[in-house]
């Protein structure tokens, strides 16, 4: 339940305390009060909590706790390449489907590490959060957990290529003319195949997702198997890669399920529905 906005002598009077605490006791879910400036013009402990965190609130609650015990480490966000000091080559990429993932799989009972790339998000409570910048720096800080995960899901969009070189000072304008050489980046998720076919493991469940401007189904069904994960989530550059909704296709070895557009928290319990299904696998 959530408190609706009231004086702050009224949220610290006893009697409220004892109500408060026996629906508590009951297995009530208090959201808020919160504090900040009240309608009355005063400040303090009687802000009804924001209309989304109490739909955070109630979506978390209600989530199915079907990942009780699976360790899920996710990655978000775009990587930054560096230049030099002050310039990167980057993406569009918001972060926000992966960190959806992340706060879906904690509320169905997971522990979630998630390798953010920079972005703007608030870190997710409960979640450990790893900030990195660089593919290079991504890719350590995943394979470092590898071994100790039972599930990936690569939200983010790693560049595939950096600059072969970062100069150590800013780059000074003068030239009519400027080309950075760039190189190719690790495959992170293909490494992470890669190393599980060689171990003849089903661990861990691997999930890839697909930003593609052509066909997308045959395309993502190319990542599939190239990266040899389970399932590869697709959609259009042009549907999902900067705002608060997306519209996938679920890719898998079975065939293929669209989705309508929907927010991305309802796309990350779709991907994870899926995951519990891959988790019943055999080791
Ligand atoms: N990915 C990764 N490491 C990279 C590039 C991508 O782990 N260096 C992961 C992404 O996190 C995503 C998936 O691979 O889950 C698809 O990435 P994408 O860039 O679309 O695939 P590419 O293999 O780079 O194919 P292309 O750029 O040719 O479409």
């Amino acid at each position: 339940m959530f408190a609706p906005a009231m004086h702050p002598r009224m949220w610290s009077h006893p009697a409220t305390r004892a109500n408060v605490d026996a629906l508590v006791a009951r297995g009530a879910v208090m959201v808020g009060p919160v504090d900040g400036p009240l309608a009355s013009g005063e400040s303090g402990m009687g802000r009804m909590a924001d209309p989304e965190a109490i739909v955070d609130a109630a979506v978390a609650t209600l989530a199915p706790r079907d990942l009780t015990g699976a360790r899920v480490l996710v990655t978000a966000g775009g990587t930054h390449e560096a230049i030099d000091p002050v310039r990167f080559v980057g993406n569009r990429s918001s972060g926000r489907m992966g960190y959806a993932v992340a706060e879906a799989a904690r509320d169905r009972g997971a522990a979630v590490t998630l390798v953010s790339g920079p972005t703007a998000i608030a870190p997710p409570a409960g979640v450990e959060v790893e900030r990195v910048r660089s593919a290079m720096e991504m890719q350590a800080a995943v394979s470092a957990r590898e071994g100790e995960v039972d599930v990936v899901v690569m939200a983010a969009a790693v560049a595939d290529y950096r600059p072969a070189e970062v100069a150590a000072h800013k780059i000074k304008k003068g030239a009519a003319e400027l080309s950075i050489r760039l190189v190719a980046n690790p495959d992170i998720l293909a490494s992470l195949g890669a190393s599980r076919a060689a171990r003849r493991g089903a661990r861990p469940v691997l999930v890839g997702f697909a930003v593609e401007t052509g066909d997308l189904v045959a395309l993502a069904r190319g990542k599939l198997s190239r990266k040899g994960c389970d399932l590869v989530v697709a959609n259009r550059a042009e549907d999902g890669f900067e705002g608060e909704t997306n519209r996938v296709v679920l890719v898998d070895a079975e065939g293929d399920e669209a989705l309508p557009v929907m927010p991305k928290r309802e796309v990350a319990h779709r991907i994870l529905d899926r995951v519990v299904g891959l988790l019943r696998r055999p080791e």
